[in-house]
């Protein structure tokens, strides 16, 4: 979505603009921009281009831009088309202002309508353009109290136009009145300043700041700050200054480098094995007093032992690592568990009932959905008395440093490091392994499990990584001959039942978000009831079949799909039942809770195939924000 740099310093401002929206392209954008004081004459100097970030840096190669305070932009529509006048920095009327934002001004329609009202015109369709004019107008009332022209009054200015604002928003300002100058504050998205050598460097998100620092100051939300080479300043909304401590990045989770492989969804899909041995490393701990395994989470998980439900809040790919948890939170440990749309249940929570954990799934930890349901719920809870209905708190993310990490004090750490691609894979991965741990958690807690199931489990956990890597390196290499066949298919069905259910969604959403290709998921079972219409031999259906439970009945909904000559494709170990299907890719045998971990990567990897067969930008595919921060 969005993103943001800005900086002050004594360096050229130009190629760190640069080289931080370059690191934020990632993050999905359709235009891009960049103003920056012009140290030859103190105006500001800016540009914009329509599509990537290169086609920015063309337009600057003709006319470098001297000057070491600037503001750079990559935006994501909202308001307005993906159009050079609706890209950021947008200016107030005499352009001695510019403003870059992320998030979404409200209340815009009416600002916009009373600037229009005293005369002012607007050359955009964004919301984001009444900032720069608010500001213009704020700074001509502060002239008239005869306040300097400098950073201190442009902070006053910035602030006061705040009051007014309504929505979430990250903000960077730039006036020519105080030349260097940078003012900086976030409501509800994300912002930290990197401490630079000989610079101060502030973004919407650390990749943007690796290359310079490992050094940060994070901002509390509301807060605002000055910035200039001398210094900052930060204030808190009762305008108290605040003082803090810097703290150390790890620059290791934040440097991307795609190693040899063409694409990050890829390598990140290579990644995998190592995943789950960070986890196993990290989090199941063998016990030396008794040999038994525990999972090692970094909090007290006491309180799980009130516990009696479960609601799981989360978006996206998220919530289809949300789904298979909280099947076996009740099916493996017993505990009655919900999913919610983050998005959803901010308008339509369920009644509150007592003894309840709120678990918040996001990798980024920062999809405004998500943040906003997590906080409506501990309002909700905290409001209330009674101290069995007082939020109890879990967020399971990759960002720990992010809004939901300042949110919840109990994280789980996924530990996957930066993904690049916005088609989660290594993340989503790592949050079902979250769901493992806590699964094993409450059935040791609750005692509903069998301790040779809980075992079992555990063994079968340890075991994973070859098994991860023998079949990606299979599976790269089969789904690349049958992305050959299927990549000008126009739709795909994914089957699964039980734990498999959200895997066949899962599969549905890569294939959609990165081959544009439409594909649905459903519960094997539901077919007949309606999507078997669709079927004809141009659709291909994609069953996954894991031994258990449910796999005769899989296999029968598989026969009902053949019998409409749709072209099978089983995810399924190599066993009786499976010769049904015109394709099998092969998942080793292994006992049913653990297959969603192992069916996942071939889908994937067909998912990865048939995009990048089809030529398309697989890392940042068309409309999609790899952190999705506006409602
Ligand atoms: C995943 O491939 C998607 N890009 C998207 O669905 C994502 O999972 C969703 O936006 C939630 O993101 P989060 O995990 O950062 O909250």
């Amino acid at each position: 979505m969005c993103g943001i740099v800005a900086v002050t310093g004594y360096k050229k401002a130009l190629p760190l603009l640069l080289n931080g929206l370059e690191k934020l392209e990632y993050r999905g954008y359709d235009s891009a921009g960049i103003a920056i004081i012009n140290s030859e004459n103190n105006c500001i100097s800016c540009e914009k281009a329509e599509g990537k970030l290169k086609n920015l840096i063309n337009n600057i190669n003709d006319h470098n831009i001297p000057g070491t305070v600037g503001i750079g932009h990559t935006r994501w529509a909202t308001h307005g088309k993906p159009v050079v006048k609706n890209a950021h920095p947008h200016t107030d009327s005499s352009g001695n202002i510019a403003v870059v934002q992320n998030g979404i001004i409200e209340n815009f329609q009416d600002l916009k309508n009373k600037l229009e009202e005293e005369g002012i015109i607007f050359n955009s369709d964004t919301d984001t353009e009444v900032i720069p004019h608010l500001i213009q107008r704020e700074l001509s009332t502060l002239s008239k109290l005869n306040l300097e022209n400098n950073g201190s009054t442009l902070l006053v200015a910035v602030r006061n136009v705040l009051s007014d604002l309504e929505g979430s928003y990250a903000l960077a300002v730039l006036w020519s009145g105080a030349p260097t100058s940078l003012v900086v504050t976030r409501r509800q998205a994300p912002l930290i300043i990197g401490l630079g050598e000989g610079e101060f460097i502030c973004a919407s998100d650390t990749p943007a700041i690796a290359n310079f620092t490992n050094i940060i100051l994070p901002m509390e939300d509301e807060e605002i700050a000055l910035l200039t080479p001398l210094g900052i300043e930060i204030y808190d909304s009762s305008n108290e200054r605040q003082y803090r401590n810097p703290v150390s990045l790890k620059v290791s989770e934040q440097i991307m480098d795609k190693m040899n492989f063409k694409h990050y969804m890829l390598k990140e899909i290579y990644d995998q094995p190592q995943t789950a041995k960070n986890w196993l490393e990290n989090y199941l701990i063998k016990n030396s007093d008794n040999g038994q395994y525990q999972i090692n989470y970094p909090f007290d998980t006491k309180f799980f032992e009130s516990i009696e439900r479960i609601e799981i809040i989360a978006c996206g790919t998220s919530k289809h690592a949300a789904m298979v948890g909280s099947f076996l939170l009740e099916q493996f440990s017993g505990i009655p568990s919900n999913v919610f749309f983050a998005s959803e249940f901010r308008y339509s929570p369920p009644p509150l009932l007592p003894n309840t954990l709120t678990i918040g799934v996001t990798q980024s930890g920062e999809t405004a959905d998500t943040i906003a349901a997590m906080d409506m719920e501990i309002k909700r809870r905290s409001s209330i008395e009674n101290e069995k209905f007082k939020p109890n708190l879990i967020a399971i993310t990759n960002r720990k440093d992010s809004s939901i990490g300042r949110q919840v004090s109990n994280i789980i750490d996924i530990c996957a490091g930066i993904e690049v691609g916005v088609a989660a894979t290594k993340t989503f991965f790592a949050q079902l392994l979250s769901f493992y741990g806590l699964a094993i958690k409450f059935a040791q807690i609750k005692g509903n499990q069998s301790s040779e199931e809980i075992d079992k489990l555990i063994n079968e956990l340890k075991n994973l990584p070859p098994l991860l890597e023998d079949l990606i390196e299979k599976h790269n290499k089969s789904s690349e001959k049958l992305a050959h066949d299927f990549f000008n298919i126009k739709d795909v069905i994914f089957l699964g039942r039980g734990i498999n259910y959200p895997i066949a969604l899962e599969g549905a959403l890569k294939l959609k978000e990165i081959s544009y290709i439409h594909a649905a998921g459903y519960p094997a079972g539901e077919m007949k009831h309606g999507p078997i219409a669709l079927l004809d031999k141009k659709v291909p259906v994609i069953s996954i079949a894991s031994p258990g439970e449910v796999f005769d009945k899989v296999i029968s909904n598989a026969q009902e799909a053949k019998a409409r000559d749709a072209y099978l494709i089983g995810i399924a170990p190599d066993c009786k039942g499976t010769e049904i299907f015109d394709y099998l890719m092969k998942v080793p045998s292994s006992n049913e809770w653990i297959s969603p971990l192992l069916n996942i990567l071939p889908l994937q990897l067909l998912s990865y195939h048939i995009a990048s067969h089809r030529g398309l930008d697989v890392d940042q595919p068309r409309n999609l924000a790899k952190s999705v921060t506006v409602e």
